[in-house]
C-alpha cells in the first residue's frame, strides 16, 4: 500500500525540540526504522511548517493513496483549512500526536481535525505513527 505521513509545523525539529516532551530522536531516523518495520508497504514522508502546503499535499495524495497519517502539530488546534481538506479527500486519514495532548495545556485539548479522521492516537510517542500504520494496512 502507498501511505503518506504528513508532519506539520515545528516537527522538523524533533530530536532537538523540547526533548522532555517529544524525545531525542529525529523523525528522519525514526522513519528509517518505520520503513524497515513495514517492508511490504511504500511509506512517503512530508513535513511542512506552512498550512497551505499541508492542504496541497492532502489534495495531491488524497485521491490515490491508501492511507494518510497526519500530525498537524499546532495547526491541529486552529486549522479549518486542514479540517476541510481532510473532509474533501477520499483517502482515510489517521491523526497522531506524539505527546498526550489531554495531559497538556487546555488549548491543546481541542482538535479541529479529529471529526474528519478515522481516529486519533495521542501520547504513545513516535510509536503512534506505527499504530496508525497498523490500522491503515489492516484488512477492512
Ligand atoms: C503535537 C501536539 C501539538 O499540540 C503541538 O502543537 C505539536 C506537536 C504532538 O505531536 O504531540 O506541535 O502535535
Amino acid at each position: 500500500m502507498n501511505i503518506q505521513i504528513i508532519n506539520g509545523p515545528n516537527l522538523n525539529l524533533l530530536g532537538k525540540r523540547e526533548t522532555s516532551i517529544y524525545g531525542s530522536q529525529s523523525f528522519e531516523a525514526f522513519f528509517e526504522t518505520l520503513k524497515a518495520r513495514f517492508p511490504e508497504h511504500t511509506l512517503h514522508y512530508y513535513q511542512s511548517n506552512v498550512e497551505g502546503e499541508i492542504v496541497n499535499k492532502l489534495h495531491e495524495v488524497g485521491f490515490s493513496f491508501d492511507g494518510i497519517v497526519i500530525n498537524a502539530g499546532a495547526y491541529t488546534h486552529t486549522s479549518v483549512a486542514i479540517h476541510d481538506a481532510i473532509g474533501g479527500i477520499k483517502t482515510p486519514v489517521v491523526e497522531v500526536h506524539i505527546s498526550n495532548v489531554y495531559a497538556r495545556e487546555e488549548f491543546r485539548h481541542k482538535s479541529l481535525i479529529t471529526s474528519k479522521c478515522a481516529g486519533m492516537l495521542t501520547g504513545f510517542g513516535m510509536e503512534g505513527y506505527a499504530l496508525a500504520l497498523n490500522y491503515l494496512i489492516a484488512p477492512k
